[in-house]
Order: C-alpha cells, then sequence, then structure tokens
C-alpha cells in the first residue's frame, strides 16, 4: 500500500503539471480527490493492512492528500489569473460600458478664423499669409509711422533686434500686398500678432484677420456694407453697427467699428459695461501716404481696410470672459467647442 500510496503521488503531481486550462483541472480533482477517485480507493484498502502498520500508513496517506490538495488550490489560482489577463475568461464583466474612443476638434480661436475667412472668401476676397518675424520697415514705416511717432508707443513691440520684430498687428500685409500686385485688390490676410501685454482681455499672442479692398471709386460707405454683412453673418442675426471716429496713421478717416451688445441686443449689461456697445475691429480709407509707398496713385485708387481681434470675436460669440482661458489648453474648456 505504501508503494501504491507513492506511485500515485508521483502520477498526480506529473498530470496536475500538465494541466492548462479550467476543464482539465476540474477532471483532475475528479480522478484523483473525488469520492470515487484513484485516492479514496487505495485508502479503502486501510482496513486490511496489519494493525501496527495503520498509524505510519495513515499519517502517510494523509499528508500526501493534503499536499495534492494544496497544489491544486495553487494551480486553480493560477489559471483564474491567466485567464483573466488574457482577457477571455469568464471574470471580464460584459454589462460594463465601453471605452468611448476620444476624437480631436479644432480649438475654438482655429474654428473662428476659418469661419471669418469662409465668410470674406463668400465676399470675394482672397487669402494672403505673411511672416509672423516682421521687418520695422512693413510693420511701422510703410503704414506710415516713421520712428519716434507717438502710434508706436500702442504696439508694446516684442523686438529681435534693431529693424526686426514680432509684427504688432496683420497691417504690414496691406504693404506686402500693394507693393507687388496691382489693383483692384480684395484680400484678406489672417495670422498670429504679438504684443507685450497680459491679462484678462490681453494675452502677449494673438489672432489678427487684416482686410483690404482697392480699386477705383471705393468709399466709405462700401467699408460699411461689407462690415454689415460680415458682422450678420458672423452673429447670425441682425446687429447695429456704430462708426466711432478713431486714428491710425495709415486710414484717413479712421474708425472703430461697435456692434449692439450681443448679450443684452444695445440694452446694457455687464459685457458691454452698460453701454449697449461692443468694439469689434479698427477700419479707415487706406491713407493717400500707404498708397505713395507702394507706388499707386492716390488720385486714381482709393480703398478701405479693416483688423479684427479673433479671439475678441469668439469670446463675444461664445460670452468667454477671460482671454487666457484659449492658451490654458483645459480640455475641459476646449472640449465644448
Ligand atoms: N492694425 C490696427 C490694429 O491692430 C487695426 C486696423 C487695421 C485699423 C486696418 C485700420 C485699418 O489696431
Amino acid at each position: 500500500m505504501e508503494q501504491e500510496l507513492n506511485t500515485l503521488q508521483t502520477l498526480a503531481k506529473d498530470e496536475l503539471n500538465a494541466v492548462t486550462d479550467s476543464a482539465q483541472l476540474e477532471d483532475f480533482r475528479i480522478r484523483f480527490l473525488g469520492r470515487k477517485g484513484e485516492f479514496s480507493s487505495i485508502m479503502k484498502g486501510l482496513g486490511k493492512v496489519p494493525k501496527e502498520d495503520k498509524p505510519r500508513l495513515g499519517q502517510l496517506a494523509n499528508n500526501i492528500k493534503k499536499e495534492l490538495e494544496s497544489l491544486f488550490d495553487k494551480k486553480k489560482i493560477s489559471l483564474n489569473a491567466d485567464s483573466s489577463a488574457s482577457g477571455n475568461g469568464s471574470s471580464i464583466d460584459l454589462t460594463l460600458p465601453g471605452r468611448k474612443p476620444e476624437t480631436g476638434k479644432l480649438h475654438p480661436v482655429t474654428q473662428i478664423m476659418n469661419e471669418v475667412c469662409a465668410i470674406f472668401e463668400s465676399l470675394g476676397f482672397s487669402v494672403a499669409e505673411g511672416p509672423d518675424v516682421e521687418h520695422d520697415h512693413y510693420n511701422f514705416e510703410a503704414l506710415n509711422i516713421p520712428a519716434h511717432h507717438p502710434a508706436r508707443d500702442m504696439h508694446d513691440t516684442f523686438y529681435v533686434s534693431d529693424s526686426i520684430l514680432l509684427r504688432t498687428h496683420t497691417s504690414p500685409m496691406q504693404a506686402r500686398i500693394m507693393e507687388t500686385q496691382q489693383p483692384p485688390l480684395r484680400v484678406i490676410a489672417p495670422g498670429k500678432v504679438y504684443r507685450c501685454d497680459s491679462d484678462i482681455t490681453h494675452t502677449p499672442m494673438f489672432h489678427q484677420v487684416e482686410g483690404f479692398l482697392v480699386d477705383k471709386n471705393v468709399s466709405f460707405a462700401d467699408l460699411k456694407g461689407v462690415l454689415t454683412i460680415f458682422t450678420q453673418k458672423m452673429f447670425d442675426k441682425k446687429l447695429e453697427l456704430r462708426f466711432r471716429p478713431s486714428f491710425f496713421p495709415f486710414t484717413e478717416p479712421s474708425a472703430e467699428v461697435d456692434i449692439a451688445c450681443v448679450m443684452c441686443n444695445g440694452k446694457g449689461c455687464r459685457v458691454c459695461k452698460q453701454t449697449g456697445w461692443l468694439e469689434i475691429l479698427g477700419s479707415g480709407m487706406i491713407d493717400p501716404e500707404v498708397f505713395k509707398k507702394v507706388g499707386y496713385n492716390p488720385e486714381v485708387y482709393s480703398g478701405f481696410a479693416f483688423g479684427l481681434g479673433i479671439e475678441r470675436i469668439a469670446m463675444l460669440k461664445y460670452g468667454i470672459d477671460d482671454i487666457r482661458l484659449y492658451y490654458e489648453n483645459d480640455l475641459r474648456f476646449l472640449s465644448q467647442f
């Protein structure tokens, strides 16, 4: 009987090692450890062994059984771990909601920029882009802002060297285009601009869209017509426009354009500081001095120009009160657009 027990022990261990799934493990349990299994049938012989051998054999049989049972338990745990790791075991909860794939979106500033460009393109304007790092000449001189002109103060310029700077507006594109092309011209120039300024309504980098039209007999009424159509399309409703006299060295006359507050419809609220109006852009008739510098005859040609801030339009359109939110890259903010 001792012989039989030892043989069974070796055989059972080998068989258990070869087990690779839970069905085989169950077969093993029935065959060796079950009530009618091989172990039980050897134990039935215990009644027939000589009395003096009984305690020793009983002890041996017990130890072997305990060992096999503990090996069986270990095997069971390791099979479970394997199957849940490979993802096809019964421990997967199929009722859990699936993982949603994340989809990327365009930044709100890019979206508004595209919208603004699309509106002007529908009015026959073509799109031109120019460099962010600009010559002092195009940013200032060609726009009738000579060195030491007080208007330079307003621009909070980042200089790279004495004559190279980060453009402070998109207006240099007026000079760049007019220098190389002849009228009639209908152009918009979107892009980044830079000013050394930072608070809830200013960031050191922001976006503008410049627009200008040059031809014979262009009047202020044309400027007003184009901007009226633009604001109506941009804000999806008929909005009143107000032209406020202003000054830019490169336009004469100049005007800042306000729209009736999109929040309160002109009644007066926190956003428009109780005035009922929101400033959205600077504009004017291109100054004859600018035409002269690019070789156009101001007696023959006239034109208008305007420059609008994209972040500002997006803030008004979406009711955002802090411009810095655009550049913190918080997905909870960005994913709303
Ligand atoms: N460039 C001006 C600015 O940034 C805006 C402007 C553009 C005004 C074109 C008149 C004509 O403030």
